[in-house]
Protein backbone atom coordinates (compact mmCIF):
# COMPACT_ATOMS: atom_id res chain seq x y z
CA UNK A 1 0.00 0.00 0.00
CA UNK A 2 2.63 1.98 1.25
CA UNK A 3 4.46 1.51 -1.96
CA UNK A 4 1.41 2.25 -4.10
CA UNK A 5 0.87 5.55 -2.53
CA UNK A 6 4.63 6.51 -3.34
CA UNK A 7 4.42 5.76 -6.85
CA UNK A 8 1.34 7.55 -7.19
CA UNK A 9 2.62 10.71 -5.28
CA UNK A 10 5.58 10.35 -7.49
CA UNK A 11 3.54 9.96 -10.81
CA UNK A 12 0.83 13.21 -9.73
CA UNK A 13 4.67 15.03 -9.07
CA UNK A 14 6.01 14.07 -12.59
CA UNK A 15 2.80 15.20 -13.86
CA UNK A 16 2.56 18.53 -12.63
CA UNK A 17 6.30 18.48 -13.87
CA UNK A 18 5.52 17.37 -17.29
CA UNK A 19 2.67 20.09 -17.01
CA UNK A 20 5.23 22.80 -15.82
CA UNK A 21 7.38 21.72 -18.55
CA UNK A 22 5.15 22.38 -21.55
CA UNK A 23 6.69 25.89 -21.02
CA UNK A 24 3.52 27.97 -21.36
CA UNK A 25 3.18 31.64 -20.19
CA UNK A 26 1.38 32.61 -18.81
CA UNK A 27 0.91 29.09 -17.02
CA UNK A 28 -2.99 27.73 -17.57
CA UNK A 29 -5.21 27.36 -14.40
CA UNK A 30 -5.13 24.00 -14.92
CA UNK A 31 -3.44 21.65 -17.43
CA UNK A 32 -4.04 17.24 -17.19
CA UNK A 33 -1.51 15.36 -19.29
CA UNK A 34 -2.44 12.70 -21.62
CA UNK A 35 -0.81 9.62 -22.60
CA UNK A 36 -1.21 10.52 -26.44
CA UNK A 37 0.86 12.74 -28.55
CA UNK A 38 -0.75 14.45 -31.28
CA UNK A 39 1.53 14.59 -34.92
CA UNK A 40 1.45 17.85 -36.66
CA UNK A 41 2.53 16.54 -40.40
CA UNK A 42 5.23 18.35 -41.74
CA UNK A 43 3.43 21.03 -44.51
CA UNK A 44 0.50 21.08 -42.56
CA UNK A 45 -1.53 24.30 -42.08
CA UNK A 46 -4.34 24.66 -39.22
CA UNK A 47 -7.44 25.47 -40.36
CA UNK A 48 -10.96 25.58 -39.24
CA UNK A 49 -14.14 25.40 -40.91
CA UNK A 50 -15.96 27.99 -38.82
CA UNK A 51 -15.62 31.14 -40.90
CA UNK A 52 -15.82 33.77 -38.02
CA UNK A 53 -12.50 32.61 -36.50
CA UNK A 54 -10.36 32.16 -39.86
CA UNK A 55 -8.52 35.05 -39.23
CA UNK A 56 -7.62 34.19 -35.99
CA UNK A 57 -6.30 30.47 -37.10
CA UNK A 58 -4.49 32.08 -39.83
CA UNK A 59 -2.66 34.33 -37.61
CA UNK A 60 -1.43 30.60 -35.71
CA UNK A 61 -0.22 29.53 -39.22
CA UNK A 62 1.71 33.03 -40.32
CA UNK A 63 3.12 33.33 -36.31
CA UNK A 64 4.27 29.49 -36.67
CA UNK A 65 5.97 30.38 -40.40
CA UNK A 66 3.36 27.90 -41.70
CA UNK A 67 2.71 27.62 -45.21
CA UNK A 68 2.52 24.11 -46.59
CA UNK A 69 -1.03 22.55 -47.94
CA UNK A 70 -1.54 19.74 -45.69
CA UNK A 71 -4.63 20.44 -43.17
CA UNK A 72 -4.88 20.06 -39.83
CA UNK A 73 -7.96 20.73 -38.40
CA UNK A 74 -8.78 23.24 -35.20
CA UNK A 75 -12.31 22.54 -34.06
CA UNK A 76 -13.15 25.63 -32.63
CA UNK A 77 -16.89 25.70 -30.58
CA UNK A 78 -18.41 28.16 -28.80
CA UNK A 79 -19.97 27.49 -25.60
CA UNK A 80 -21.27 29.51 -23.53
CA UNK A 81 -20.94 26.95 -19.86
CA UNK A 82 -17.29 28.67 -20.56
CA UNK A 83 -17.43 31.27 -17.96
CA UNK A 84 -16.16 34.63 -18.37
CA UNK A 85 -14.42 36.94 -21.10
CA UNK A 86 -11.08 35.22 -22.09
CA UNK A 87 -11.82 31.95 -20.40
CA UNK A 88 -11.06 28.65 -22.81
CA UNK A 89 -10.45 25.26 -22.78
CA UNK A 90 -8.09 23.20 -25.13
CA UNK A 91 -7.60 20.02 -26.30
CA UNK A 92 -5.21 17.90 -27.70
CA UNK A 93 -6.63 14.65 -27.05
CA UNK A 94 -7.24 11.96 -29.36
CA UNK A 95 -5.35 13.39 -32.41
CA UNK A 96 -8.07 16.19 -32.24
CA UNK A 97 -7.60 19.85 -31.54
CA UNK A 98 -10.61 21.61 -30.07
CA UNK A 99 -11.08 24.85 -28.25
CA UNK A 100 -14.23 25.54 -26.50
CA UNK A 101 -14.84 29.14 -25.39
CA UNK A 102 -17.82 31.85 -25.07
CA UNK A 103 -16.34 34.57 -26.66
CA UNK A 104 -13.49 35.74 -29.47
CA UNK A 105 -11.59 36.23 -26.45
CA UNK A 106 -11.69 33.28 -25.52
CA UNK A 107 -10.81 31.30 -29.00
CA UNK A 108 -7.86 33.54 -29.63
CA UNK A 109 -6.35 32.98 -26.22
CA UNK A 110 -7.04 29.07 -26.94
CA UNK A 111 -4.75 29.59 -30.06
CA UNK A 112 -2.24 31.65 -28.14
CA UNK A 113 -1.45 28.25 -25.83
CA UNK A 114 -1.37 26.63 -28.92
CA UNK A 115 1.25 28.93 -30.62
CA UNK A 116 2.98 28.43 -27.28
CA UNK A 117 2.43 24.74 -27.61
CA UNK A 118 4.14 24.55 -30.79
CA UNK A 119 7.15 26.65 -30.47
CA UNK A 120 8.12 24.29 -27.37
CA UNK A 121 6.97 21.24 -29.13
CA UNK A 122 9.92 18.77 -30.51
CA UNK A 123 9.81 19.06 -33.93
CA UNK A 124 10.72 16.31 -35.62
CA UNK A 125 11.46 15.23 -39.43
CA UNK A 126 8.48 13.81 -39.47
CA UNK A 127 6.35 17.42 -37.93
CA UNK A 128 5.66 18.44 -34.52
CA UNK A 129 4.91 16.56 -32.17
CA UNK A 130 2.40 18.11 -29.64
CA UNK A 131 1.66 16.88 -26.09
CA UNK A 132 -1.53 15.50 -25.42
CA UNK A 133 -3.33 18.10 -23.18
CA UNK A 134 -6.54 18.98 -21.81
CA UNK A 135 -6.20 22.88 -20.74
CA UNK A 136 -9.14 24.55 -18.67
CA UNK A 137 -8.25 28.35 -18.57
CA UNK A 138 -8.85 31.45 -17.53
CA UNK A 139 -7.05 34.79 -16.85
CA UNK A 140 -6.95 36.32 -13.34
CA UNK A 141 -8.06 39.50 -14.27
CA UNK A 142 -9.59 41.08 -17.52
CA UNK A 143 -7.61 44.16 -17.83
CA UNK A 144 -4.04 42.58 -18.59
CA UNK A 145 -1.93 46.01 -20.08
CA UNK A 146 1.34 47.66 -21.39
CA UNK A 147 1.74 51.45 -21.60
CA UNK A 148 4.68 52.99 -23.89
CA UNK A 149 5.41 56.85 -23.27
CA UNK A 150 6.16 57.66 -27.05
CA UNK A 151 6.14 61.49 -26.09
CA UNK A 152 9.81 61.11 -24.64
CA UNK A 153 10.83 59.47 -27.01
CA UNK A 154 9.36 58.30 -30.69
CA UNK A 155 9.80 54.93 -31.57
CA UNK A 156 7.54 54.13 -34.60
CA UNK A 157 5.12 51.63 -36.47
CA UNK A 158 8.13 48.95 -36.35
CA UNK A 159 8.81 48.97 -32.61
CA UNK A 160 4.89 49.50 -31.64
CA UNK A 161 3.74 46.59 -33.90
CA UNK A 162 6.75 44.73 -32.22
CA UNK A 163 5.23 44.99 -28.79
CA UNK A 164 2.01 43.89 -30.21
CA UNK A 165 3.01 40.92 -31.47
CA UNK A 166 4.88 40.25 -27.97
CA UNK A 167 2.22 41.46 -26.17
CA UNK A 168 -0.52 39.19 -27.88
CA UNK A 169 2.11 36.18 -27.63
CA UNK A 170 1.53 36.88 -24.01
CA UNK A 171 -2.69 37.09 -23.71
CA UNK A 172 -1.99 40.77 -22.47
CA UNK A 173 -4.83 42.24 -24.06
CA UNK A 174 -4.56 46.35 -23.28
CA UNK A 175 -2.32 48.66 -24.80
CA UNK A 176 -2.04 52.11 -23.07
CA UNK A 177 -0.50 54.61 -25.28
CA UNK A 178 0.79 57.81 -23.85
CA UNK A 179 1.29 59.85 -26.89
CA UNK A 180 1.07 63.03 -25.45
CA UNK A 181 2.95 65.02 -23.09
CA UNK A 182 5.29 67.96 -22.35
CA UNK A 183 8.29 66.35 -24.90
CA UNK A 184 6.08 66.32 -28.09
CA UNK A 185 2.56 65.43 -28.93
CA UNK A 186 2.96 62.42 -31.08
CA UNK A 187 -1.04 62.09 -32.89
CA UNK A 188 -1.96 63.52 -35.82
CA UNK A 189 -5.33 65.60 -35.43
CA UNK A 190 -6.47 67.34 -38.65
CA UNK A 191 -8.05 70.50 -37.51
CA UNK A 192 -5.41 71.26 -35.62
CA UNK A 193 -1.72 70.68 -38.18
CA UNK A 194 0.15 72.90 -35.91
CA UNK A 195 -0.16 70.17 -32.48
CA UNK A 196 2.03 67.53 -34.95
CA UNK A 197 4.20 70.25 -36.80
CA UNK A 198 5.29 72.79 -33.82
CA UNK A 199 3.98 69.51 -30.98
CA UNK A 200 5.85 66.99 -32.57
CA UNK A 201 9.52 68.82 -32.54
CA UNK A 202 11.90 67.57 -30.20
CA UNK A 203 12.18 64.61 -27.42
CA UNK A 204 13.36 64.69 -24.58
CA UNK A 205 17.63 64.29 -25.17
CA UNK A 206 17.22 66.69 -28.33
CA UNK A 207 14.58 69.52 -28.05
CA UNK A 208 15.05 70.55 -31.65
CA UNK A 209 14.93 66.83 -33.08
CA UNK A 210 12.81 66.78 -35.97
CA UNK A 211 9.09 66.31 -35.80
CA UNK A 212 7.92 62.95 -35.45
CA UNK A 213 4.63 61.52 -35.12
CA UNK A 214 1.90 59.04 -35.91
CA UNK A 215 -0.27 59.85 -39.33
CA UNK A 216 -4.10 59.22 -38.81
CA UNK A 217 -3.21 56.18 -41.29
CA UNK A 218 -0.70 54.53 -39.68
CA UNK A 219 -3.06 54.94 -36.15
CA UNK A 220 -5.92 53.21 -37.84
CA UNK A 221 -3.56 50.59 -39.29
CA UNK A 222 -1.97 49.88 -35.43
CA UNK A 223 -5.17 49.85 -33.98
CA UNK A 224 -6.32 47.30 -36.84
CA UNK A 225 -3.14 45.21 -36.55
CA UNK A 226 -4.08 45.24 -32.69
CA UNK A 227 -7.58 44.20 -33.08
CA UNK A 228 -6.80 40.96 -34.83
CA UNK A 229 -4.56 39.78 -31.44
CA UNK A 230 -7.11 40.90 -29.22
CA UNK A 231 -5.54 44.10 -27.63
CA UNK A 232 -7.68 47.22 -27.40
CA UNK A 233 -5.56 50.18 -27.80
CA UNK A 234 -5.87 53.39 -25.26
CA UNK A 235 -5.15 56.31 -26.28
CA UNK A 236 -3.93 59.21 -23.37
CA UNK A 237 -3.97 62.79 -24.00
CA UNK A 238 -2.61 63.76 -20.99
CA UNK A 239 -4.44 67.08 -19.00
CA UNK A 240 -4.54 69.24 -17.99
CA UNK A 241 -0.64 69.04 -16.96
CA UNK A 242 1.63 67.65 -19.08
CA UNK A 243 0.35 69.80 -22.04
CA UNK A 244 3.48 71.81 -23.05
CA UNK A 245 3.95 70.73 -26.68
CA UNK A 246 -0.22 71.01 -27.40
CA UNK A 247 0.42 74.60 -25.59
CA UNK A 248 3.71 75.61 -27.80
CA UNK A 249 1.70 74.85 -31.08
CA UNK A 250 -1.84 76.70 -29.60
CA UNK A 251 -0.44 79.32 -27.24
CA UNK A 252 -3.85 80.50 -26.94
CA UNK A 253 -4.66 77.59 -24.54
CA UNK A 254 -1.95 77.64 -22.15
CA UNK A 255 -2.76 77.80 -18.60
CA UNK A 256 0.48 80.21 -18.31
CA UNK A 257 4.23 80.01 -17.25
CA UNK A 258 5.75 79.07 -13.70
CA UNK A 259 9.53 78.43 -13.21
CA UNK A 260 10.27 75.03 -14.61
CA UNK A 261 7.18 74.48 -15.88
CA UNK A 262 6.00 76.80 -18.29
CA UNK A 263 3.11 76.29 -20.62
CA UNK A 264 2.55 73.00 -18.43
CA UNK A 265 -1.45 73.29 -17.60
CA UNK A 266 -4.27 74.03 -20.33
CA UNK A 267 -6.27 77.22 -19.48
CA UNK A 268 -9.22 75.55 -17.46
CA UNK A 269 -10.83 79.13 -17.27
CA UNK A 270 -11.17 79.72 -21.10
CA UNK A 271 -14.36 78.42 -22.99
CA UNK A 272 -11.99 78.16 -25.78
CA UNK A 273 -9.99 75.32 -24.39
CA UNK A 274 -12.83 72.84 -24.17
CA UNK A 275 -14.05 73.76 -27.47
CA UNK A 276 -10.48 72.82 -28.78
CA UNK A 277 -10.59 69.63 -26.93
CA UNK A 278 -13.61 68.61 -27.91
CA UNK A 279 -13.08 68.83 -31.43
CA UNK A 280 -9.74 66.66 -30.73
CA UNK A 281 -12.10 64.25 -28.76
CA UNK A 282 -14.15 64.32 -32.40
CA UNK A 283 -11.65 63.05 -35.02
CA UNK A 284 -10.19 60.69 -31.63
CA UNK A 285 -13.73 58.70 -31.74
CA UNK A 286 -12.87 57.90 -35.31
CA UNK A 287 -9.27 56.54 -35.01
CA UNK A 288 -9.74 54.61 -31.91
CA UNK A 289 -13.49 52.52 -32.21
CA UNK A 290 -12.86 50.68 -28.69
CA UNK A 291 -14.81 54.12 -27.50
CA UNK A 292 -11.98 54.47 -24.26
CA UNK A 293 -10.10 57.67 -23.63
CA UNK A 294 -7.41 58.12 -21.05
CA UNK A 295 -7.52 61.47 -20.19
CA UNK A 296 -4.32 61.63 -17.87
CA UNK A 297 -5.23 64.13 -14.75
CA UNK A 298 -1.95 63.56 -13.21
CA UNK A 299 1.18 65.78 -11.77
CA UNK A 300 -1.02 69.13 -12.47
CA UNK A 301 0.42 70.44 -9.15
CA UNK A 302 3.52 70.95 -10.99
CA UNK A 303 2.45 73.65 -13.05
CA UNK A 304 -0.52 74.82 -11.41
CA UNK A 305 0.68 77.66 -9.79
CA UNK A 306 0.95 79.37 -12.91
CA UNK A 307 -2.77 79.88 -12.48
CA UNK A 308 -2.30 82.75 -10.25
CA UNK A 309 -1.79 85.38 -12.38
CA UNK A 310 -4.19 83.86 -15.46
CA UNK A 311 -7.26 86.07 -15.46
CA UNK A 312 -9.65 83.07 -16.91
CA UNK A 313 -9.11 81.16 -13.68
CA UNK A 314 -9.11 83.82 -11.36
CA UNK A 315 -12.90 84.56 -12.98
CA UNK A 316 -13.79 80.83 -13.08
CA UNK A 317 -12.96 81.17 -9.57
CA UNK A 318 -15.19 84.01 -8.80
CA UNK A 319 -17.78 82.75 -10.65
CA UNK A 320 -17.97 78.72 -8.50
CA UNK A 321 -16.84 80.09 -5.13
CA UNK A 322 -13.70 78.24 -5.58
CA UNK A 323 -11.12 78.61 -2.81
CA UNK A 324 -8.40 76.52 -4.18
CA UNK A 325 -6.96 75.85 -7.60
CA UNK A 326 -7.72 72.05 -7.13
CA UNK A 327 -11.09 72.79 -7.69
CA UNK A 328 -10.73 74.06 -10.95
CA UNK A 329 -8.84 70.98 -11.78
CA UNK A 330 -11.45 69.14 -10.94
CA UNK A 331 -13.84 71.29 -13.08
CA UNK A 332 -11.63 70.47 -15.91
CA UNK A 333 -11.84 67.15 -15.58
CA UNK A 334 -15.18 66.93 -14.92
CA UNK A 335 -15.69 68.67 -18.14
CA UNK A 336 -13.12 66.80 -20.13
CA UNK A 337 -14.69 63.61 -18.74
CA UNK A 338 -18.73 64.81 -19.53
CA UNK A 339 -17.10 65.34 -23.70
CA UNK A 340 -15.73 62.02 -23.70
CA UNK A 341 -18.93 60.36 -22.43
CA UNK A 342 -21.13 62.60 -24.60
CA UNK A 343 -19.32 60.83 -27.24
CA UNK A 344 -20.48 57.67 -26.03
CA UNK A 345 -16.62 57.14 -24.96
CA UNK A 346 -15.22 55.60 -21.88
CA UNK A 347 -12.93 57.59 -19.71
CA UNK A 348 -9.49 56.59 -17.78
CA UNK A 349 -7.51 58.83 -16.15
CA UNK A 350 -4.66 58.47 -13.16
CA UNK A 351 -5.26 58.13 -10.09
CA UNK A 352 -4.76 62.19 -8.67
CA UNK A 353 -8.50 62.24 -10.62
CA UNK A 354 -10.02 60.47 -7.83
CA UNK A 355 -10.43 63.71 -6.26
CA UNK A 356 -12.59 65.29 -8.74
CA UNK A 357 -15.58 62.84 -8.39
CA UNK A 358 -15.84 62.17 -12.33
CA UNK A 359 -18.58 59.58 -12.78
CA UNK A 360 -18.38 56.11 -11.23
CA UNK A 361 -19.68 54.46 -14.18
CA UNK A 362 -17.72 55.75 -16.62
CA UNK A 363 -14.25 56.13 -15.51
CA UNK A 364 -11.63 53.34 -15.03
CA UNK A 365 -9.06 55.00 -12.25
CA UNK A 366 -5.53 54.03 -13.05
CA UNK A 367 -3.63 53.97 -9.58
CA UNK A 368 0.06 54.56 -10.27
CA UNK A 369 1.20 56.38 -6.77
CA UNK A 370 2.45 53.51 -4.88
CA UNK A 371 3.49 55.72 -1.67
CA UNK A 372 -0.78 57.01 -1.34
CA UNK A 373 -2.18 53.91 -0.81
CA UNK A 374 -4.97 56.21 0.95
CA UNK A 375 -6.04 56.75 -3.16
CA UNK A 376 -6.25 53.23 -4.21
CA UNK A 377 -8.76 52.77 -0.91
CA UNK A 378 -10.94 55.98 -1.83
CA UNK A 379 -11.27 54.65 -5.00
CA UNK A 380 -12.28 51.35 -3.90
CA UNK A 381 -14.56 53.28 -1.45
CA UNK A 382 -16.00 55.75 -4.68
CA UNK A 383 -16.50 52.38 -6.38
CA UNK A 384 -14.58 52.98 -8.92
CA UNK A 385 -12.84 50.50 -11.19
CA UNK A 386 -9.27 49.93 -10.82
CA UNK A 387 -6.42 49.38 -12.76
CA UNK A 388 -3.01 48.28 -10.80
CA UNK A 389 0.05 50.02 -12.02
CA UNK A 390 2.21 51.03 -9.28
CA UNK A 391 5.35 52.24 -9.64
CA UNK A 392 6.30 49.85 -7.71
CA UNK A 393 6.93 46.85 -9.31
CA UNK A 394 5.21 48.28 -12.27
CA UNK A 395 7.23 50.83 -13.83
CA UNK A 396 9.42 49.27 -16.46
CA UNK A 397 11.57 52.32 -16.46
CA UNK A 398 12.93 51.30 -13.17
CA UNK A 399 16.27 49.47 -13.27
CA UNK A 400 15.69 45.41 -13.02
CA UNK A 401 19.04 44.69 -11.73
CA UNK A 402 21.48 45.79 -8.37
CA UNK A 403 23.90 46.16 -10.94
CA UNK A 404 22.08 48.14 -13.21
CA UNK A 405 22.93 51.95 -14.08
CA UNK A 406 20.63 53.67 -15.78
CA UNK A 407 16.99 54.03 -14.54
CA UNK A 408 14.61 55.37 -11.45
CA UNK A 409 14.64 53.58 -8.22
CA UNK A 410 12.68 54.13 -5.48
CA UNK A 411 14.06 55.05 -1.55
CA UNK A 412 16.99 52.20 -3.40
CA UNK A 413 14.19 49.62 -4.59
CA UNK A 414 13.92 48.70 -7.87
CA UNK A 415 11.83 46.35 -9.94
CA UNK A 416 12.86 42.61 -10.50
CA UNK A 417 11.31 39.97 -12.99
CA UNK A 418 9.90 38.42 -9.91
CA UNK A 419 8.90 41.29 -8.09
CA UNK A 420 6.12 41.44 -11.11
CA UNK A 421 5.77 38.07 -11.20
CA UNK A 422 4.33 38.32 -7.81
CA UNK A 423 2.57 41.79 -8.08
CA UNK A 424 -0.25 42.16 -6.48
CA UNK A 425 -0.15 39.84 -3.23
CA UNK A 426 3.38 40.79 -2.19
CA UNK A 427 2.62 44.80 -2.36
CA UNK A 428 -0.46 45.53 -1.22
CA UNK A 429 -3.19 43.59 1.24
CA UNK A 430 -5.83 40.85 0.65
CA UNK A 431 -8.97 43.15 1.56
CA UNK A 432 -7.47 45.50 -1.71
CA UNK A 433 -6.07 43.47 -4.17
CA UNK A 434 -9.30 41.19 -3.89
CA UNK A 435 -11.69 43.90 -3.96
CA UNK A 436 -13.86 43.35 -6.69
CA UNK A 437 -13.08 47.06 -8.11
CA UNK A 438 -9.75 45.97 -9.10
CA UNK A 439 -10.03 44.78 -12.92
CA UNK A 440 -6.50 44.46 -13.79
CA UNK A 441 -2.44 45.37 -13.93
CA UNK A 442 -0.79 46.97 -16.25
CA UNK A 443 2.55 47.96 -16.74
CA UNK A 444 4.32 51.14 -17.46
CA UNK A 445 7.31 52.04 -19.57
CA UNK A 446 8.52 55.76 -19.64
CA UNK A 447 10.97 56.39 -21.79
CA UNK A 448 13.08 59.67 -20.25
CA UNK A 449 15.75 56.91 -20.30
CA UNK A 450 15.10 55.19 -23.64
CA UNK A 451 16.08 56.39 -26.87
CA UNK A 452 16.59 53.32 -28.67
CA UNK A 453 14.92 50.14 -29.28
CA UNK A 454 18.03 48.17 -27.65
CA UNK A 455 17.27 49.55 -24.10
CA UNK A 456 13.51 49.50 -24.97
CA UNK A 457 13.72 45.79 -25.26
CA UNK A 458 16.33 44.94 -23.15
CA UNK A 459 13.61 47.01 -20.17
CA UNK A 460 10.67 44.83 -21.68
CA UNK A 461 11.99 41.51 -21.76
CA UNK A 462 11.91 39.48 -20.12
CA UNK A 463 9.81 41.94 -17.59
CA UNK A 464 6.53 41.34 -20.27
CA UNK A 465 6.63 37.34 -19.05
CA UNK A 466 6.33 38.51 -15.57
CA UNK A 467 3.73 40.96 -16.40
CA UNK A 468 1.63 38.07 -18.43
CA UNK A 469 2.18 36.09 -15.45
CA UNK A 470 0.77 38.44 -12.85
CA UNK A 471 -1.96 39.40 -14.86
CA UNK A 472 -3.13 35.60 -15.57
CA UNK A 473 -1.92 33.43 -12.52
CA UNK A 474 -4.09 32.75 -9.76
CA UNK A 475 -1.80 33.61 -6.90
CA UNK A 476 -1.92 30.03 -5.33
CA UNK A 477 -0.55 28.40 -8.36
CA UNK A 478 2.80 31.10 -8.38
CA UNK A 479 5.97 28.93 -7.85
CA UNK A 480 9.20 30.78 -8.51
CA UNK A 481 11.34 27.52 -9.96
CA UNK A 482 8.60 26.39 -12.19
CA UNK A 483 8.49 30.00 -13.57
CA UNK A 484 11.92 29.96 -13.80
CA UNK A 485 12.25 27.27 -15.90
CA UNK A 486 9.61 28.12 -18.56
CA UNK A 487 11.21 31.69 -18.47
CA UNK A 488 14.44 29.86 -19.51
CA UNK A 489 12.92 28.92 -22.48
CA UNK A 490 11.10 31.77 -23.51
CA UNK A 491 14.91 33.86 -23.30
CA UNK A 492 15.45 31.28 -26.52
CA UNK A 493 12.50 32.77 -28.08
CA UNK A 494 13.75 36.35 -27.37
CA UNK A 495 17.28 35.24 -28.84
CA UNK A 496 15.89 33.35 -32.08
CA UNK A 497 14.46 37.07 -32.23
CA UNK A 498 17.01 38.91 -32.37
CA UNK A 499 15.50 40.98 -28.95
CA UNK A 500 18.82 42.24 -26.66
CA UNK A 501 16.98 41.33 -23.58
CA UNK A 502 18.34 41.30 -19.90
CA UNK A 503 19.02 37.68 -18.69
CA UNK A 504 18.51 37.50 -14.70
CA UNK A 505 20.42 33.91 -14.99
CA UNK A 506 23.52 35.09 -16.68
CA UNK A 507 23.28 39.12 -16.02
CA UNK A 508 26.40 39.06 -17.78
CA UNK A 509 25.50 37.83 -21.35
CA UNK A 510 23.93 40.96 -22.48
CA UNK A 511 25.38 44.20 -21.02
CA UNK A 512 22.82 46.95 -19.80
CA UNK A 513 21.62 48.97 -22.64
CA UNK A 514 22.08 52.61 -21.65
CA UNK A 515 21.08 55.41 -23.78
CA UNK A 516 21.48 58.33 -21.62
CA UNK A 517 24.33 58.63 -19.03
CA UNK A 518 22.52 57.70 -15.46
CA UNK A 519 21.76 60.31 -13.15
CA UNK A 520 21.73 59.73 -9.23
CA UNK A 521 18.73 57.69 -7.76
CA UNK A 522 16.27 60.29 -7.35
CA UNK A 523 12.59 59.68 -6.17
CA UNK A 524 9.82 61.25 -7.79
C1 LIG B 1 2.82 59.14 -13.84
O1 LIG B 1 3.75 58.35 -13.66
N1 LIG B 1 3.04 60.46 -13.80
C2 LIG B 1 1.47 58.67 -14.10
Amino acid sequence: MKRYLLVLALSVFCNALNAQNLNLIPYPQQVTMLKTTLRIKPGSLFYTSNSRYKNDVLYLNSQLGLTGKGRQEIKILINTDVDGSGAYRLSTASNKITITAADRAGVFNGIITLLQLCRAANAEGTGLVLPGVAITDKPRYQWRGFMLDESRHFFGVAAVKNILNWMAFYKLNRFHWHLTDAQGWRLEIKKYPLLTKVGGVGNFTDSAASALYYTQKEIKDIVAYAKRRNIEVIPEIDMPGHATAANHAYPQYSGGKVKNYDDFTFNPGKEDTYQFISNILKELKVLFPDGRIHIGGDEVALGIKAWDNNPDVKRLMTEKGYTDHQQAEAYFLRRIADSVIKLHDKVMCWDEAVAANLPVNNVIVNWWRQNKPEVLKEAITKGYPIILSPRLPMYFDFVQDSIHLSGRKWDGRYNTYLDIYHFPENDLTADVYQSKNIIGVQANLWTETVATRKRLDYLLFPRMAALAEAGWVQQATKNDDLFKARLKTHLGYYKDAGIYYYDPFNPDLHKEAIDIAPKPEVTD
